[in-house]
């Protein structure tokens, strides 16, 4: 039985609040006919997130915020809490994506961090992992993933586990147009949850939703969301216009 399908668009430094409620307002209203049978949800700037969630109410879309420090108050300019989130009513977030990584120093330590605040928050964490080309080719890719597996879920309990989202994102495929085949991919989310699976047992590896990124459209969303060990899709560019994303969505849930 495969798990239930997690569609969410990643925003990244794109959209006003007056654009949000504008794209936000357009998806839901293609989203009318929609099924119900996975679960979406949009990650906008963090000063949009208010014009997306009222315009996102009384629909299925959920709304999240892109980062979340792991301290309670102090000396962090620029950064916000996770009691912060909360009382904004924001239940998601994204975290460690390759983009804070390899700009803003994220490190497996600091997504460990942000990963339990929000959990002790009752925020649920979408925590990114991936390789990027130069590491794949000079075959580490293996070893590159089972440190930000160890190393990034580290004192995560196995109900924790069943309470996050886990999103593997090749850095190469990444606003790149380049996809990972969905072999490709399946053998890596393979991989991943088998590294889940010796930490927590199969049982708790088996409930893990692990989303795929990186250039995910709607004419490949279906091919990959197909796949075995693919539990649904965190996606950059085709999310940004209600078009696609629409189509992107109905295309996954029409497989269920
Ligand atoms: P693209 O879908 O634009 O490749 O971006 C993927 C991504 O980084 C989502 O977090």
């Amino acid at each position: 039985m495969k798990r239930r399908l997690f569609i969410a668009g990643n925003w990244k430094l794109n959209k006003t609040a007056a654009e949000t409620t504008e794209t936000v307002a357009d998806l839901k209203a293609k989203l009318a006919d929609f099924n119900g049978s996975l679960d979406v949800a949009l990650f906008p700037p963090f000063l949009s997130i208010a014009a997306g969630q009222a315009a996102a109410a009384g629909s299925p879309i959920g709304i999240g915020a892109q980062n979340v420090h792991f301290a309670e108050s102090g000396a962090y300019t620029g950064e916000l809490s996770a009691a912060m989130l909360k009382e904004a009513g924001i239940e998601l977030v994204i975290i460690g994506h390759s983009e804070r990584r390899q700009y803003f120093g994220e490190t497996n330590e600091t997504v460990n961090l942000r990963t339990k605040a929000a959990l002790a928050a009752g925020i649920k964490p979408f925590v990114c992992i991936g390789e990027t080309l130069e590491e794949r080719e000079g075959g580490n890719m293996e070893s590159v993933l089972k440190a930000q597996i160890v190393e990034g879920f580290a004192d995560i309990t196995a109900e924790q586990m069943t309470n996050l989202v886990v999103a593997y994102e090749p850095v190469w495929a990444i606003g790149t147009g380049v996809t990972a085949s969905p072999e490709q991919a399946q053998d890596t989310h393979a991989y991943i949850r088998s590294e889940f699976a010796a930490l927590y047992g199969q049982e708790v590896a088996d409930k893990v939703i692990i989303q795929y990124g990186g250039s995910v459209k709607p004419a490949n969303v279906a091919e990959l969301m197909s796949c075995e060990d693919i539990d649904g899709a965190l996606v950059g560019g085709a999310s940004l216009k209600a078009d696609d994303f629409s189509a992107l969505i109905l295309n996954a849930a029409a497989l269920s």
